[in-house]
């Protein structure tokens, strides 16, 4: 388990993944997402919703930014923390991480500390707790 994060470490992982909704895609929904990642080793990627006209083909915030991290640091990449926040017709709004991104964060890291905007709130839970039995090879 890895030391938490002070306060402004949180607030300044909270603005990485703020400043990325003005870069999603989101022309179908309007929902903007931003994620941010701190990895174990110190690095901070980010990412954004990319929408598509094939809607399947989405992809959620939080996953472009796993995939981030990993491009940059390769395999052995571990979340320390994810930071995610979303934006609704110009309007802040609640979201947590979908099923499918608790499991691409859990891979990643198993212990990490999610930090998101609940519905009357900031928020932050540990994945174990958001994805209770997560799936391990
Ligand atoms: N979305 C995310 O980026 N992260 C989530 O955890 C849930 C949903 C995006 C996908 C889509 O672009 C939009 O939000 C509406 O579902």
């Amino acid at each position: 388990m890895s030391v938490p994060l002070s306060p402004d470490q949180q607030q300044r992982l909270l603005e990485a993944a703020r400043a990325m909704l003005d870069k999603a895609y989101a022309k179908f929904s309007h929902l903007h997402v931003g994620a941010a990642i701190l990895t174990e080793r110190g690095g901070v990627y980010a990412g954004c919703n990319v929408e598509n006209s094939s809607y399947g083909l989405t992809i959620c915030a939080e996953r472009a930014a796993v995939f981030a991290a990993v491009g940059a640091e390769g395999p052995e990449m571990q979340i320390r923390t994810i930071a995610v926040c979303a934006r609704h017709e110009g309007r802040d709004q609640g979201a947590s991480p979908c099923g499918a991104c608790r499991q691409v964060i859990f891979e990643f890291g198993p212990e990490a500390l999610v930090l998101f905007q609940g519905p009357s709130g900031p928020q932050q839970a540990a994945i174990s707790d958001l994805l209770p039995g997560g799936f391990r090879l």
